[in-house]
């Protein structure tokens, strides 16, 4: 205890963040290296990576399981504000950062740690994601991200590693950059640098082929209460699993991949390849269960509000006032996003085939109808029309006089 120099590390068990262990006890003088690795549903055995971060020198390695609430608290007001940026993207890795930041942040104060740290390098955006948050959370923690200072290749960082008993990965490096989590993969580099090249097939893990998914095609139904999923089929399901279910119905179908050319915060375009599945499909219904749900009106401001909350998500703004104010639009709108929508799934297809709400629908068959119990004032549409035309026919009568 006391006054020793104290960092809290962001540790993901790969070769940036482990160098990063003697990089802050060497370079950086830190006495105590504290690593902490999130579960977020990654899939991957968190034991051996607490382990490596002991061996590569770190004082303390900490792992916690937060799968919950990153489904609870980040995916779900996502699917709530139909996140996408640039109108592809569902953020499945920017929605992981806020929260691995206030972990981070709650740790420094709890141990008393003047240092948060991250393995993050200057390019990306993840740098400024962790950045910002921890700057709104604890503006006096002291950030030091060491891959913005070293400059060492891979190979010079496996030497490095080495040197201080940390083992080169065993595994015969993959060309691509992945980050992954319940939310979905992001695949970067190797040959998907060209921006003309396909992805390779082996690229992905998720989501099946279009070639690979069943030749019969299913459907499925969701439920949301107030714009929260919350049954898939009739049976209600807990966030966690509700998402892994989607997870595992859109990718069989082939539903979820993402090729994109998208803009990073820091200027640079990259080529970027996700598979977000179950995230995608749960999206995608509650779009179309607002459009039964929401006036006109609230649409067209949410989505509008939709595409400003997405920018901030992505741009590292998950603390922030504007993103507490749209929050607050959000939640009141969801009150009404009661219903079910069903969707079929076919080769790399999520095709809505019908929503309902007993509750809330705005769609009133007795107006909306061709048939005859239609009670829709036909002859009201004459004087509407005259007035909502009346600007352009004063504009027409006095340019035809020039
Ligand atoms: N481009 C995506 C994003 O900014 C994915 C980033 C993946 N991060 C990583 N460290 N590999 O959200």
């Amino acid at each position: 205890m006391g006054n020793s120099r104290k960092v809290i590390l962001a540790y993901s068990g790969g070769v940036d963040t482990s160098a990063c262990i003697p990089f802050l006890k060497n370079e950086y003088q830190i006495e105590d290296v504290i690593a902490f690795a999130a579960d977020l549903g990654q899939g991957e055995e968190l034991e051996p990576i607490r382990k490596k971060a002991l061996l590569a020198g770190a004082s303390e390695s900490l792992v916690e399981d937060l799968i919950e609430p990153f489904i609870r608290d980040f995916a779900f007001p996502a699917i709530r504000a139909n996140a996408l940026y640039e109108g592809k993207y569902p953020l499945s890795t920017a929605l992981a950062r806020p929260l691995i930041a206030s972990r981070l942040v709650n740790l420094a104060l709890e141990r008393n740690a003047e240092f948060v740290a991250h393995g993050c390098t200057g390019k990306g955006n993840d740098q400024v994601r962790f950045d910002l948050a921890i700057a709104s959370l604890a503006p006096q923690l002291k950030i030091l991200s060491p891959a913005r200072k070293w400059s060492m290749s891979r190979e010079e960082l496996i030497v490095y590693g080495e040197k201080y008993g940390i083992p080169a990965p065993v595994s015969k490096k993959s060309p691509y950059s992945i980050d992954l989590n319940l939310l979905g993969r992001s695949i970067e580099a190797g040959s998907l640098e060209d921006p003309f090249i396909a992805p390779p097939e082996e690229v992905f893990q998720l989501i099946s082929s279009i070639e690979e998914s069943p030749e019969e095609s299913q459907e499925i139904e969701i439920s949301f209460e107030k714009g929260y999923p919350v049954s898939i089929d009739g049976k209600a399901l807990e966030p966690v699993l509700l998402l892994r279910t989607a997870n595992s119905l859109a990718g069989k179908h082939g539903f979820g991949r993402i090729d994109m050319i998208e803009n990073r915060v820091v200027g640079i375009k990259s080529r970027e390849i996700y598979e977000s599945p179950g995230l995608l499909l749960l999206i995608k219904c509650h779009q179309e269960l607002e459009s039964l749900t929401l006036s006109a009106d609230v649409l067209r401001t949410k989505s509008q509000l939709e595409r400003q909350w997405s920018d901030l998500v992505y741009q590292g703004f998950w603390f922030s006032p504007l993103k507490n104010a749209l929050d607050s639009f959000i939640d009141s709108t969801q009150e009404d996003v009661n219903g079910t929508v069903k969707v079929k799934l076919h080769k790399g297809n999520a095709i809505i085939t019908g929503r309902k709400s007993s509750s809330n629908s705005l769609y009133v068959s007795d107006i909306s109808t061709y048939g005859a119990e239609d009670k829709f004032d036909h002859s009201s549409a004459e004087g509407f029309i005259y007035i909502w035309g009346l600007a352009n026919r004063l504009w027409a009568s006095v340019t035809s006089k020039k």
